[in-house]
């Protein structure tokens, strides 16, 4: 198993750092495990004055799987656009083709009182977004910043998808919720969208080769209402890349903190790169606070898409539940009567029970 460890900035390296914790377990048990660091980022800027080096492609091009702390810091927010570290993500994303974006949100009972939602509202909640990733307005052209004719300053962006971009994240979604609950809700804004049209009409023609799957369709408005109305409605969500950014976001804290959500990002072949969903949080950076479980469940789903080992997946989410029900936690999900600890005591404590 080549793996590319990518840190980044802010807590990405001490997230990182206890997850790789956990695969020098697995590496003990006999798994072959090379890892191989590169910079992305804020770090990339500052070793080769590129958020996403050279080096750094080689790397994740020639590993089987990459995985991702965060980037992002308040250094870096005055560098001129190309420099920022979020276009490192952008460009990793989509240099390696990587369109696929699973966002599981799951509810440990454990941390049930921890969401800021009702517990009967979240309880056994389990949602997989699915979220497009290398397409949509974060890639179409033109963009850009330009002046009117009056001399006013105007920005602009292309929404745009193809048939064929949203034909294959369609058929990922159908795949995907065939081994689930088989039930699909597609967002739009189809009311609005053109691009949103073409969206609903692809995923409705898709839909037809797979007709155990009750496929559904959702203004994304409303999708937002009703994930903090009735979350449990839904099984697998299927979105742009712009909406499952926002969707995304809002369904963490369903799950009582975005320290706890992972993801895979995957191409055609199942490469993948794996992150938490949450960012760098350059304000508890290097202090020890940050929950590194959604960077040790990243794991687990690189072992379960990229490594075919759900035996592997399903030790690390073991693990991970016998520590929350052990009483340990970050401050982000600490409560009375709990243990509070930090990045590195919670790593070891995943560590020790896998
Ligand atoms: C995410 C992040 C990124 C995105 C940013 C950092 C570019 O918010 O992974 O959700 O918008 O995709
Ligand atoms: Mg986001």
């Amino acid at each position: 198993m080549k793996i590319a460890v990518l840190p980044g900035d802010g807590i990405g390296p001490e997230i990182v750092a206890q997850a790789v914790k956990v695969l020098e377990v697995l590496s003990k048990e006999g798994r072959n495990i090379d890892l191989e660091y590169g910079e992305i980022g804020g770090a990339g800027y500052d070793a080769a004055g590129d958020p996403y080096p050279a080096a750094t492609s080689k790397l994740a091009n020639e590993a089987d799987a990459v995985l991702l702390g965060a980037v992002g810091g308040y250094r870096y927010d005055t560098l001129p656009r190309p420099m920022r570290p979020e276009q490192g993500l952008l460009r990793i994303r989509k240099d390696l083709g990587l369109f696929a974006n699973l966002r599981p949100a799951s509810v440990y009972p454990e941390l049930v009182s921890a969401s800021t939602l009702r517990p009967d509202v979240v309880a056994g909640l389990d949602i997989l977004i699915l979220r497009e990733l290398t397409g949509d307005i974060y890639f179409g052209q033109p963009r850009g910043l330009r002046r009117t004719a009056d001399g006013e300053r105007e920005g602009y962006d292309t929404m745009l998808y193809s048939e064929s971009e949203i034909a294959r994240i369609a058929h990922v979604g159908f795949r995907a919720a065939m081994k689930r609950d088989r039930r699909l809700c597609s967002v739009d804004k189809a009311n609005v969208l053109e691009t949103s049209v073409l969206w609903r009409d692809v995923v409705t023609e898709i839909g037809k080769e797979y007709p155990e799957v009750e496929l559904s369709h959702m203004y994304v408005d409303n999708a937002a209402m009703q994930l903090v109305r009735n979350p449990r409605q839904f099984d697998v969500m299927l979105t742009g890349n712009m909406f499952g950014d926002i969707l995304s976001d809002e369904a963490s804290m369903l799950t009582g903190s975005i320290g706890m959500l992972p993801s895979a990002s995957l191409d055609a072949n199942s490469k993948g790169l794996y992150e938490p969903i949450h960012g760098s949080a350059p304000d508890i950076a290097g202090q020890n606070l940050a929950n590194t479980l959604a960077t040790i469940l990243s794991v687990a789903m690189m072992l379960r898409y990229s490594f075919d080992d759900e035996d592997g997946a399903q030790r690390i989410e073991n693990a991970v539940r016998k520590t929350l029900a052990d009483g340990y936690r970050t401050s982000d999900i600490f409560q009375e009567g709990t243990r509070k600890v930090g990045t590195k005591e919670m790593g070891d404590a995943v560590a020790a029970r896998l």
